[in-house]
C-alpha cells in the first residue's frame, strides 16, 4: 500500500479501507508521510467525502493516535461539552459550574481560539493567576474535590488531529463533515468522559453555514458517541449573530459571571440553561431534558453555580475577587464607539465579521504563536431586532492598540445592517438530536 494509491483512490471517489485509513493516520502521525501528500488526501476527502464506515474508521484511528485520558478514579458519570466554534461563545464558563453544582463531574479539556472563533483556555487566562496547564494528578484531584476542572487540550490526546487540523487550516479543508466529525469525536472519545453534549453551530459565523449540514454533522457525531458507548446529545444552535453581547476574552469572562448572577443577556442565559440541562440529564441526575433544565435554573437562582465558579477559579490559582470587582481583569487603554448610520431596526450582525474584527482588535490570533491582548474585544449595544436611531451607539470596540481599534471599529460598522422593517426574531435553539433514551425534539 502506498500513499499515492490511497490518494488516487479517494480522488476517484472510491471507499478507503480500514487498513488504508489506519496506515495514513499512523504513518502521518509518525512523520513518515510528507505534508504535500497528506494535504492532497485531505482535499480529495473534502471534495469527495467519506461514507459513515470510513468516517468511523478515521475517527477511531485518530483516537488511538495518542494518549487516552483515564477518568475512572472519579465517581459518577463524567460529562463533556463541546461547541463546534462560534463568536462570543462563552457557554463553557457558565454551563460547567451549573452542571457541577448539580452533581455532574466535569473534567474538561478545552482549546485556544484560532481565526475568528474564541477558545475557553484564552478566556480563563484573562483571570489573574488562573492556570490551565495542570499535571494530570492535579486535574483529577480538582474534579474529585470541586466537581470541575478545565485544562488546555493536550497535544498527546488524539495526536493526529493536531497535525491534521494545522494542515486543514492552511489548505481550505476545514469545513468538511467527515473531517470535522473525526477531529471533534476523536478528541472527545480519547478525553475519557462518559457522556458528551455537542453544541453544533449553524449560520454565517459557523463552519456549517446551512442548517441541514449542521444537522448531518450533529447526527453523525451522536451516532459515533453512542457507538462508543457514550450517551451523546447534539443541539443545533444559531450562529448568525454573536452569542450574547461580549466578544473578547476579559469581556466574555465578565458576561459569564453576570449570567451566573442572573443578569446575563437573554440568548446566553437561554442556551446555557439548555446545555446545562442536557449535561445534567446525560449525567444521570435528571430523568428528562426538561427536568435537567429546571435543575440548572435552580442552581443559577440559588447562587450555587456562582459559588461553584468561585471554587473552580480558586482551585486553579485564579483570583476570585474578580467575581465582584471586574477592574481586576485586564483593562483596555482605549475604547471606540460605533454609531448607527440610520434609524430603523438591526436586521443583521454578521457573526464572522464581528469575530474577525475582534481578532483584529487584538483579542484573537491568526497563527497559533501570536500573542493576544486579553483586554481587547467588542461589546454589542444592539442585537438583531433591536430598534435604533441614527447616531446611537450600536457597539464599542476596545483594546490597547489605537490603530487596531480603528481598523476593528470600521469592520464592526460594516457588520451591522439596519433596515426600516423589524426583522423576525432569530430562533436560537433549532433542534436537539439524541439517540438512546433521551427524547429528541424539535423546538
Ligand atoms: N473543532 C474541532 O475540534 N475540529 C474541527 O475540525 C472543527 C471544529
Amino acid at each position: 500500500m502506498t500513499m499515492y494509491e490511497i490518494i488516487a483512490k479517494k480522488r476517484d471517489q472510491k471507499q478507503l479501507s480500514k487498513e488504508e485509513i489506519e496506515y495514513f493516520i499512523e504513518e502521518y502521525t509518525a512523520g513518515n508521510i510528507p505534508d504535500y501528500q497528506a494535504s492532497a488526501l485531505l482535499m480529495a476527502v473534502f471534495l469527495n467525502g467519506m461514507d459513515e464506515e470510513e468516517t468511523f474508521c478515521l475517527t477511531d484511528a485518530m483516537r488511538r493516535s495518542g494518549e487516552t485520558a483515564d477518568l475512572s478514579s472519579i465517581e459518577g458519570i463524567k460529562v463533556d461539552k463541546h461547541s463546534t466554534g462560534g463568536v462570543g461563545d462563552k457557554t463553557t464558563l457558565i454551563v460547567a459550574p451549573i452542571a457541577a453544582a448539580c452533581g455532574v463531574p466535569v473534567a474538561k479539556m478545552s482549546g485556544r481560539g484560532l481565526g475568528f472563533t474564541g477558545g475557553t483556555v484564552d478566556k480563563l487566562e484573562a483571570i489573574p493567576g488562573f492556570r490551565t496547564a495542570l499535571a494530570p494528578t492535579e486535574f483529577l484531584e480538582l474534579v474529585r474535590r470541586t466537581g470541575l476542572s478545565v485544562i488546555g487540550q493536550s497535544a498527546h490526546i488524539a495526536a493526529a488531529d493536531k497535525k491534521l487540523y494545522a494542515m486543514r487550516d492552511v489548505t481550505a479543508t476545514v469545513d468538511s463533515i467527515p473531517l470535522i466529525a473525526s477531529s471533534i469525536m476523536s478528541k472527545k472519545l480519547a478525553s475519557g468522559s462518559d457522556a458528551i453534549v455537542l453544541d453544533v453551530k449553524t449560520g454565517d459565523g459557523a463552519f456549517m453555514e446551512r442548517q441541514e449540514e449542521a444537522e448531518a454533522l450533529g447526527r453523525l457525531m451522536v451516532r459515533m458517541g453512542e457507538a462508543a458507548g457514550k450517551r451523546t446529545i447534539a443541539v443545533i444552535t444559531d450562529m448568525n449573530q454573536p452569542l450574547g453581547r461580549a466578544v473578547g476574552n476579559s469581556a466574555e469572562v465578565i458576561e459569564a459571571i453576570d449570567t451566573l448572577k442572573g443578569c446575563g443577556p437573554e440568548d446566553i442565559t437561554q442556551l446555557s440553561l439548555a446545555l446545562a440541562g442536557m449535561m445534567i440529564c446525560a449525567g444521570g441526575k435528571a430523568q428528562s431534558l426538561a427536568e435537567g433544565e429546571r435543575m440548572a435554573q435552580e442552581a443559577l437562582q440559588s447562587g450555587a453555580a456562582l459559588q461553584k465558579l468561585s471554587d473552580f477559579i480558586a482551585g486553579q490559582g485564579g483570583d476570585c475577587r474578580i467575581l465582584n470587582d471586574y477592574s481586576l481583569l485586564p483593562q483596555p487603554a482605549c475604547c471606540r464607539q460605533v454609531l448607527s448610520a440610520a434609524d430603523g431596526f438591526v436586521r443583521r450582525i454578521a457573526a464572522k465579521s464581528i469575530g474577525m474584527a475582534s481578532q483584529h482588535a487584538g483579542a484573537g490570533r491568526a497563527t497559533k504563536e501570536e500573542k493576544i491582548d486579553l483586554s481587547a474585544g467588542i461589546l454589542l449595544q444592539r442585537k438583531v431586532g433591536d430598534p435604533v436611531k441614527k447616531g446611537e451607539i450600536i457597539a464599542e470596540v476596545f483594546g490597547n492598540d489605537p490603530q487596531k481599534i480603528e481598523t476593528a471599529a470600521a469592520e464592526v460598522e460594516k457588520a451591522f445592517e439596519i433596515s426600516e422593517k423589524q426583522p423576525e426574531k432569530i430562533q436560537l435553539i433549532k433542534k436537539v438530536l439524541a439517540e438512546q433514551g433521551i427524547e429528541a425534539k424539535n423546538i
